[in-house]
């Protein structure tokens, strides 16, 4: 499963880039927002910066058009930004023609705000590159946002549909752990939830161990010489 990081914070990014175990980016116009990001060239240089930290890995950016004329000529535009940019198309049926024709012109694709198997089935149908159910939204509404993410990798597998399931909307690290389990291909996550995989009090309690009893294996060498 790939791990990428759910934000346009430049310093999560690159805290998680510098753990090693990145391979991409998702952003949403919210996020980008957050970062205090206005206007069109600041957007690009932005989505730049985030391509060359990551290098090699995907970084999805969203249209903020609702119509198919205008997904198509900003998707072209993000895509001229850098090769690693796939170009995130909400599930709309002008989503899905904007989809279509993204794939038919090789640009690579992420088809974002995805609750329901039926709409996985279309985005796959329409030759999106990722599918990315929200299944943070879907618990807090109180249905089962894993078992989204195992029902679309079940029909995928049974279609062979090349769709990637980029399991979105994370919260937490046992969200990481059930998807990884279910078989989502992708999951982006804040970088709280990636870190929240390192704890347990187990591995605390028995580093604080070995390292008192090595400072006592130091101490006995240094008697020895
Ligand atoms: C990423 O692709 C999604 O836009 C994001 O995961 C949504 O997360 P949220 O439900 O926490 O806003």
């Amino acid at each position: 499963m790939k791990f990428f990081i759910d934000t346009a914070n430049i310093a999560q990014i690159k805290e998680a880039h510098d753990l090693g175990i990145l391979d991409g980016v998702t952003t949403n116009p919210s996020l980008m927002a957050k970062e205090g990001i206005r206007g069109e060239e600041a957007i690009a240089q932005h989505y730049l910066a985030i391509c060359e930290l990551v290098d090699g890995g995907d970084v999805s950016a969203e249209v903020i058009s609702t119509d198919l004329e205008g997904m198509i000529e900003e998707g072209k535009k993000l895509a001229a930004i850098h090769p690693n940019i796939v170009v995130k198309v909400p599930m709309t049926k002008d989503g899905v023609k904007a989809l279509k024709w993204f794939s038919d012109n090789g640009i690579k694709t992420n088809c974002t705000l995805v609750f329901s198997a039926g709409q996985a089935i279309l985005a796959a149908k329409a030759g999106a590159n990722y599918v990315s159910p929200f299944i943070g939204r879907i618990d807090d509404s109180s249905w089962d946002g894993v078992q989204l993410i195992e029902q679309i990798a079940h029909i995928y597998s049974l279609q062979g549909f090349k769709t990637e399931i980029l399991a979105a909307s994370i919260r937490n690290p046992l969200h990481i752990v059930k998807c990884a389990e279910v078989g989502a291909d992708v999951c982006t996550c804040p970088l709280d939830a990636i870190l929240g995989l390192l704890k347990h009090p187990l591995t605390d309690i028995g580093l604080a161990k070995f390292v008192e009893d090595a400072k006592k294996m130091q101490a006995d060498t240094a008697a020895v010489k």
